[in-house]
């Protein structure tokens, strides 16, 4: 069954059939206004921390077929009395003959067929503004004049989002609604919680005058809630009851009575949002009751995605990966830098968590390319979250800026701190740097957060390293902490991580690299490089085991992800990092992705370790609260997908990066998607494996670090664009079959067109390498190469 297809060319995907298997969503707004928007219209929406300021109800939990947080209504009155159709077939499917529901960039479109007329609904938040626009337009196909109510709901949450969960009497006594009329006679319904009565009030109103209204979900429902959503009790009536709730569940529907000629369209808006006064909210209905203004803050929208997405723009013969790099991908990573972890269908934003010091380093690299400056930005913030001994605070709120340690305050008793945290900055502020060639960036001074000791970039980035390096254990690796990248394996203090000692390989690489490249105190960068190989020994001393690397040291000693393992006898992580870092020798690195291969590679993705643990041990952790398959238990864990991808194509595999590449791309799982569930524009954090019965079941989709990394694993080391310090990197890693592609790229201001041929046949390798015709050395178009450009250059690279 297919549920949709792609339209490249209005870069959307279009939803057919609204029976998805689960919820498919996308993002409206920014974090300081918005949220996501379900295919059937249903929208969860807030102004800032979705724990501190919720908007409306949306309860991801409840059935697919039931209203989670706004709704619409069409009333058609007949013989027998009043008919009820729905725009976004829910409340209620009956009388649609066809549905779509184009998911755009930031923005969806909801049309339905009912035969004599249509209805076509566009759902945006302008930009830098606090409302959602419902822009409504109703097309009469038939003959005869059409007489209709469109009748638009929302339900509120109280803004303390798990108060209204878990106090069922102060939170209804406190939530109070009201009415009131703009200069031009509009309806504007008004709502907060008493507290905010004067400061911060939800408001829902129409730029077409409404005949009634109800706030009050008990009257609307009809029969003391014993009447539903799909047929409310109270449209039997010709009005509504204008009721200002003083209590209770709240609710914003207007009464809007439409007359449309034969063959003509009434098109008008409707708007919920929040405003700090009255005032304010009826100046924001009347402005966005113009169509001008809304037709200009729509078009701000599509311009400001036409620019996002024409960084970066591929034409390979395979579409999958055409429709992920050049739209899907990049918009779901501008969408995860900005809501980090904080709210979704299966993230819900009650307050768990921050924005992740690991999570935010990572996805900032899904942006740079895009944004510099906006990554420069938040890199900053994250920075200030460093401790003075060079670790890291595990998760912070942006608002307040106050961080916390992450779970680790639930086990006293184990180390207090994450191991790897600290290293992502390493990389992320090289890939900024590597983009921009701004090395000024370094100088710039930041806090510590346990102190008030400021310091450079640069001398963050070293006490990161500095910290790493000084915190080893027995057998000379870094010591684990509370855990490393992955969060459910909490081992005794003591315990050693074979993937934080990579990524420290991997961070001091990157470090040498850049004081190279800034010909910066080569005395440490000769000191950095022999901590690099003395930690690449002593990795190579101790954790190879045969035909892998193994992944932890516990406290005891004992090896974990060792071949005489029970359980979890090989970890992909150890395997992918050993290759990054470029700690492991070839013949070592190709028996270790082979290892991956044969032991965890399924049609559906790679697994993270195998085989699963059974049962739960409190001296493991998380890890093992999963049954087999599913998550960092021996699930395919997609944020390490793209890692073994690169590790491939660094050892010239393009036909292993690719396949690998296509068993996770969302895209291709259009073919399977009753088994993948998920929506297919986005990645998901996780698909069951091979070892749990639902194989291939995707879930956590949108707010994961499996967007950037794919789109890094894609677009710089498959299709081989890469920034590096010196410049941009032409280096392809395809599958062999591919006789050419191009590639559209903008860099340091210059536009390039890439042109890579291949005509025999092979996966990588640049050999001839063209420049605006001249033949040039090497495969990297130097800052003194870009120097001489001006605008654009056409660059050709073949493959032999
Ligand atoms: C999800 C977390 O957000 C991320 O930080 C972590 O690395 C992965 N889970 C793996 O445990």
């Amino acid at each position: 069954m297919k549920y949709g297809y792609f339209d490249d060319d209005s870069k959307e995907y279009v939803i057919t059939n609204p029976l998805t298997p689960v919820k498919w969503i996308n993002y409206i707004g920014t974090i300081a206004f918005g949220g996501f928007v379900d295919h059937t219209g249903g929208a969860l929406l807030c102004c800032g921390d979705p724990a501190l300021n919720r908007i409306t109800r949306y309860l991801s939990f409840l059935p697919a077929g039931e209203m989670r947080g706004t709704t619409a209504y069409i009333r058609i009155k007949d013989a027998s009395g009043y008919r009820l159709l729905s725009p976004f077939y829910l409340p209620s499917p009956e009388g649609i003959i066809s549905y779509e529901c184009r998911i755009g960039t930031q923005y969806l479109i909801i049309r339905t067929d009912f035969g004599e007329f249509e209805s076509e609904i566009c759902i945006f938040v302008p930009v830098g503004e606090k409302l959602e626009i419902r822009d409504v337009r109703i097309h009469n196909k038939s003959g005869k004049s059409l007489t209709l109510d469109f009748i638009p709901a929302a339900e509120y949450s109280h803004f303390d989002a798990l108060k209204q969960l878990t106090n069922a009497d102060w939170v209804p006594q406190t939530m109070q609604s009201r009415a009131v009329k703009s200069s031009s006679g509009r309806t504007v319904l008004l709502q907060s919680a008493y507290m905010n009565r004067d400061t911060m009030l939800n408001f829902f109103s129409s730029s077409r005058a409404a005949s009634s209204f109800e706030t009050d979900r008990r009257i609307f429902l009809g029969s003391n809630e014993y009447g539903s959503w799909k047929s409310p009790v109270s449209m039997e009536a010709a009005e509504l009851s204008e009721t200002e709730a003083k209590r209770g569940d709240n609710i914003a529907a207007l009464m809007i009575p439409l007359e449309i000629a034969p063959g003509k369209t009434e098109r008008f808006f409707t708007m919920l949002g929040q405003a700090d006064s009255e005032a304010g909210a009826v100046s924001a209905v009347e402005r966005f009751s113009s169509e001008d203004e809304v037709d200009s803050a729509f078009s701000n929208i599509k311009s400001f995605w036409d620019e996002h997405l024409s960084y970066f723009n591929a034409d390979t013969p395979a579409d999958d990966m055409n429709s992920m790099v050049n739209i899907h991908n990049p918009r779901q990573c501008y969408i995860t830098k900005n809501w980090a972890r904080y709210l979704s269908i299966y993230q819900t934003g009650y307050g768990a968590r921050g924005i992740g010091f690991r999570d935010a380093c990572q996805d900032v690299c899904g942006i740079i390319s895009q944004k510099p400056a906006e990554a420069a930005d938040y890199l900053l913030e994250i920075l200030k979250t460093q401790k003075s001994n060079g670790s890291a605070m595990h998760q912070y709120n942006p608002l307040s800026g106050e961080a916390h340690p992450g779970e680790t305050e639930e086990m006293p008793d184990r180390p207090q701190y994450y191991g790897d945290d600290h290293l992502w900055a390493v990389y992320a502020v090289c890939s900024l740097i590597k983009e921009t060639g701004d090395t000024a960036f370094l100088d710039k001074e930041i806090r510590f957060y346990d102190s008030d000791e400021s310091a450079t970039v640069l001398e963050h980035l070293l006490r990161a390293l500095k910290f790493t390096g000084e915190n080893t254990g027995a057998h000379g690796l870094p010591l684990l902490g509370f855990a490393d990248w992955n969060d459910t394996v909490n081992l005794p203090a003591g315990a050693e991580s074979s993937f934080i000692a990579c990524l420290y390989g991997f961070a001091l690489s990157e470090m040498i690299q850049l004081l190279e490249y800034c010909s910066l105190d080569t005395a440490l960068a000769e000191n950095l490089q022999s901590d690099y190989v003395k930690m690449k020994d002593i990795f190579n001393a101790e954790a190879w085991v045969g035909d892998w690397y193994v992944r932890y040291f516990d406290h005891r000693g004992k090896a974990l992800g060792a071949p005489e393992d029970r359980y979890a006898s090989i970890f992909a992580n150890a395997q992918s990092w050993a290759v990054l870092s470029g700690f492991a020798p070839r013949d070592r690195a190709v028996r270790a992705l082979d290892s991956v291969n044969r032991r965890l590679a399924t049609e559906a993705g790679i697994k993270l370790m195998s085989p699963g643990y059974e049962g739960y041990d409190p001296e493991k952790g998380g890890v093992t609260t999963y049954p087999p398959g599913a998550k960092e238990n021996a699930g395919i864990f997609l944020h390490a997908n793209p890692w073994v991808m690169i590790a491939e194509t660094m050892l010239g595999n393009g036909e292993r990066a690719f396949e690998y590449y296509s068993a996770i791309n969302p895209a291709s799982k259009n073919k399977i998607i009753d088994t993948y569930e998920c929506e297919p524009y986005c990645y998901a954090q996780n698909i069951l494996s091979d070892e749990h019965p639902g194989f291939g079941l995707g879930r956590n989709s949108w707010l994961t670090g499996s967007a950037a990394w794919a789109y890094r694993a894609a677009t710089e080391y498959i299709l081989g664009i890469r920034p590096v310090f010196e410049g941009l990197k032409i280096d392809p890693c395809i599958p062999a079959s591919w006789e050419r592609f191009t590639v559209k790229r903008k860099f340091r201001g210059i536009d390039i067109s890439i042109k890579i041929l291949n005509p025999e046949s092979c996966c990588g390798s640049v050999r001839e390498f063209r420049i605006n015709g001249r033949l040039c050395p090497g495969n990297v178009i130097t800052e003194e190469l870009l120097s001489e450009i001006s605008g654009s250059a056409e660059v050709e690279a073949v493959l032999l």
